[in-house]
């Protein structure tokens, strides 16, 4: 019923991802494969492209009309998806998350003020904290047990009176970490002693991986729900990161005051049509593409967990419990870096997302997006193997020659 094998023609359609290879990597390769941005290649769910068609076949687009049919889509999805009763009075819309994040730092905090970060953490948060003239607050995350974990304690030590907002990134990306309603409780209580607001940025929390289960933070933390903003999309569950328009959502009503008032400052009060139309289409009729997916999306993890270890000796995907963005430590492969990246774009002609962008603790590693048709797939890890065949060959011989010594 849903054919997610089906290679669609990408290249010459305004895709970033891959019309924006040559440019942004230096790749000249015709054949070059994207797996860095997080949109995926394949079709949105078919409610979504009968809605966009009738809006075009009636080809009057005007202004559109905020019934309040488009919240309401969202609070219902919510509630059937992940059991959260949300009230769509508390949903502010804006064209996108990152710039609802933006819209927020704007709305609560001065130029100056901290935001705390958890990296290796997405790296448009750095940028648009920066672009915004807030300093950047890391709070390193610790790996234990193949997994992310906050080091509230260490963060504790480093705050200071600039310290304002977290942002929080539920489930993680990178590293595809699905907190437990304890890790974000303990959160948003420390949130609440140290007076800071808690941006939740959610818009991964539909693609959870072989049975995950999401926490939203105001389930986890309900005590605490009048200092959290959670921020939600569409278009990253359905593939619609075009669309531009994502939620900030908040119980608290001074707050998404304050907000609505910086949107409204921007003249963001109004929202594309093709947006709002194609994003709510998503959330009334895609569930069932949704359930379709999840599954699809696992057996690509899974095999590419598989093939890496087959293939790169000492290359070690972290277990990613949700999104599609693939991270891997290369560290152990006794590589430089710079190595591993030149091998990676030169010789496998792939644009990855180098583990740099996502702040401390992402050097040695690659974000590989693996929300691609398997045919695809299994051209890019045959072409990684290739661009480390020589550390094959290496261990091959290397453990021949233990067993002549043995
Ligand atoms: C955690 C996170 N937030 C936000 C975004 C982007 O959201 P938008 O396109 O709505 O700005 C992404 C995209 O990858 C993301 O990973």
């Amino acid at each position: 019923m849903f054919d997610f094998d089906r290679v669609i023609e990408r290249r010459g359609t305004h895709s970033t991802k891959w019309d924006m290879i040559a440019k942004l990597s230096g790749i000249q390769a015709p054949d070059a494969l994207p797996m860095w941005v997080a949109d995926m290649d394949f079709a949105a769910p078919a409610g979504v492209t009968e809605a966009l068609m009738e809006e075009v076949k009636r080809a009057t687009h005007g202004y559109y009309a905020d019934t309040g049919s488009w919240a309401q889509a969202l609070v219902d999805w919510m509630k059937r998806r992940h059991r959260l009763t949300l009230d769509p009075a508390w949903v502010s819309q804006t064209p996108g998350i990152v710039s609802g994040l933006g819209l927020i730092l704007q709305a609560i905090t001065e130029p100056g003020d901290e935001v705390v970060l958890f990296p290796p953490a997405y790296h448009a948060f750095r940028k648009i904290i920066q672009a915004n003239g807030r300093q950047i607050l890391d709070a390193r995350m610790i790996e234990t047990d193949g997994r992310y974990r906050m080091d509230l304690a260490a963060l504790e030590a480093r705050l200071t009176p600039r310290s304002k907002v977290v942002f929080y990134c539920n489930p993680h990306n990178p590293g595809g970490t699905v907190w437990t309603a304890e890790e974000t409780r303990a959160l948003a209580a420390f949130c609440a002693r140290h007076d800071l607001i808690l941006v939740s940025d959610e818009i991964h929390c539909d693609l959870m991986l072989g049975g995950a289960v999401h926490v939203p933070a105001l389930t986890a933390a309900p005590e605490f729900a009048d200092r959290i903003i959670t921020c939600l999309a569409a278009t990253k569950t359905f593939n619609l990161a075009g669309a531009h328009v994502g939620a900030c959502v908040t119980p608290n009503a001074a707050l998404k005051q304050r907000l609505d008032q910086r949107i409204a400052a921007s003249g963001l009060s109004s929202y594309s049509s093709f947006g709002m139309i194609a994003t709510e289409a998503a959330w009334r009729t895609g569930e069932a593409w949704l359930d379709a997916l999840l599954p699809y999306l696992t057996g690509n993890r899974d095999l590419l967990d598989a093939r890496i270890a087959e293939m790169i000796p000492g290359a070690r995907p972290m277990r990613l419990d949700s999104t599609y963005l693939a991270w891997v430590d290369f560290s152990g492969t006794g590589l430089a870096p710079e190595d591993v990246a030149e091998r990676v774009k030169s010789r496998a002609r792939i644009f990855a997302s180098p583990g740099e962008q996502f702040g401390p603790g992402g050097t040695g590693w690659l974000r590989l997006n693996f929300a691609m048709p398997r045919p695809l797939l299994n051209e890019a890890l045959g072409r990684l193997g290739d661009a480390f065949d020589d550390l094959r060959s290496q261990t091959r011989s290397d453990g021949a020659l233990s067993r002549v010594r043995a």
